[in-house]
């Protein structure tokens, strides 16, 4: 089929190589001419596994994938999908200017369009925005009627950063919120060769089951975390516990590793978008504030540590190890290490970080007060204490700290095997 992709960041461009790996016509509707050109080149331009090769092998070889500025052009295709961001707004409810601005150039493209057209919404609404602000929109501009000459249908996206081509080919669940039976069926041909579970819902249902999942997912860290704390203060090893209540098949092991909590830039906003909501609607979700509340003050036990071990943190000299929200990632958004940093700073701290690929973009983010390091060894070299941040396989190595007074985030290192070459101490463990 002729797919169109508007909005090619991480979940665009990813659908958009997935889907023209399934040999579909694709084409990417982006605003940014840079991003434009270097689709068109067939370089990604961004970090995920295995796009750019993706990419090159659509774009130059089977040339079935292309980029292009101009709305206009979506007439072309069958299905349109929305992958535009929906970021926080100040008060931490999303921000829909961008969706709504593409619903818009999208109905005013199929205003000349004689066939049927399916807009899938993949960015992250929530429950209640296809309804009552998307398809006002497509069918104002587009003079079509939703469940007549136009379909619209929700299908939240659950991929993961740094495997999200992965994610994407290998989902566990295809969600499909409908306006209608014609435009489900519809969208649940393109996932024909998925093999997974496919659950057709309404538009509601398939927005509130993507923040669903991030709460969850958030609520399990910040769960692990706080009872880390807890398990501190006993004595006792988080990891050994997590390991043990993870046998459990109704709890898991997944999403147990106890450590500075999560960032990037979906559950922290999902989570937040989600409690905004609730409370836009007369109700308080107290258990989703606590998961923020632990999720905010976690990271900033790093820096009460080395405060306590270093007796104040006024010009003492600290080594940051990593500044990406997680491993195998370059973004830096919402990362807890940025927080705890900007914290040292305040309280005086020198501070030397290094990051095997994210220091770009921590740079643009905290352009002064810190010093940039090579290499991990050159952050600690002269260093009062070390802050690992990012579980990085590089910084696995305890022989890399020895004689240090070493603070992990991430159980990174092995306490018994650190503690025989180390000061060593764990966040919550
Ligand atoms: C997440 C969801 O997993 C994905 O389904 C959704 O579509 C987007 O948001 P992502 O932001 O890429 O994906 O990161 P993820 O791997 O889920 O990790 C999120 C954060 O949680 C990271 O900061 C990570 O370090 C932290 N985390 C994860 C923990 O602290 N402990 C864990 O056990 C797992």
């Amino acid at each position: 089929m002729n797919l169109s992709i508007v909005g090619n960041g991480y979940v665009g461009l990813v659908t958009a190589v997935g889907l023209a790996g399934n040999g579909h016509e694709i084409l990417c509707i982006e605003q940014n001419t840079a991003k434009v050109d270097s689709i068109n080149q067939g370089k990604s331009p961004i970090h995920e596994d295995g796009l750019n090769n993706l990419l090159f092998n659509s774009v130059k070889r089977k040339r079935n994938l292309r980029a292009s500025s101009n709305h206009q052009e979506i007439v072309g295709t069958d299905i349109t999908f929305l992958c535009v961001g929906t970021s926080c707004s100040s008060g931490g409810s999303i921000d829909l200017s961008c969706i709504e601005t593409s619903a818009q150039e999208v109905g005013r493209a199929l205003a000349t369009k004689e066939n049927y057209h399916v807009v899938v919404v993949k960015s992250t609404v929530v429950p209640g925005t296809t309804a009552q602000r998307i398809i006002p929109l497509l069918e104002r501009f587009s003079g079509k009627k939703v469940g007549q000459e136009l379909g619209v249908v929700v299908n939240p996206e659950f991929l993961q950063e740094g495997k999200a081509l992965r994610c994407f080919l290998n989902p566990d669940r295809i969600v499909i919120g409908e306006s209608d039976k014609t435009a489900g069926d519809v969208i649940e041909g393109i996932y024909e060769d998925f093999d997974a579970p496919v659950l057709r819902t309404d538009l509601n249902t398939a927005e509130m089951i993507k923040y669903v999942s991030n709460a969850f997912l958030a609520a399990k860290i910040s769960l692990i975390n706080e009872v880390g704390n807890i398990c501190q203060k006993f004595g006792v090893d988080v990891y050994t516990v997590a390991h043990a209540i993870g046998h459990d098949p109704r709890i898991g092991h997944r999403f147990l590793n106890a450590g500075i909590g999560f960032g990037g830039s979906c559950l922290p906003k999902d989570l937040q978008g989600l409690i905004s909501a609730s409370r836009e609607m007369g109700y308080c979700p107290q258990l989703l504030e606590s998961v923020l509340a632990v999720n905010k003050a976690q990271p900033m036990r790093m820096v009460e540590i080395a405060e306590r071990k270093l007796g104040g943190l006024q010009d003492k000299k600290i080594a940051i190890l990593g500044v990406a929200f997680k491993p195998d990632t370059d973004d830096v958004r919402e990362s807890p290490a940025l927080k705890v940093i900007q914290a040292l700073l305040q309280k005086g701290a020198l501070v030397k970080a290094y990051d095997p690929v994210a220091m770009p973009n921590a740079r643009r983010e905290l352009s002064t007060g810190v010093e940039y390091c090579d290499s991990a060894r050159e952050a600690i070299s002269d260093s009062d204490c070390v802050l690992v941040m990012t579980e990085w396989d590089e910084f696995k190595s305890e022989e890399l700290y020895r004689g240090k007074l070493v603070i992990d985030g991430r159980r990174v290192l092995s306490p018994q095997k650190a503690g025989a070459v180390c000061d060593y101490q764990g966040v919550c463990w």
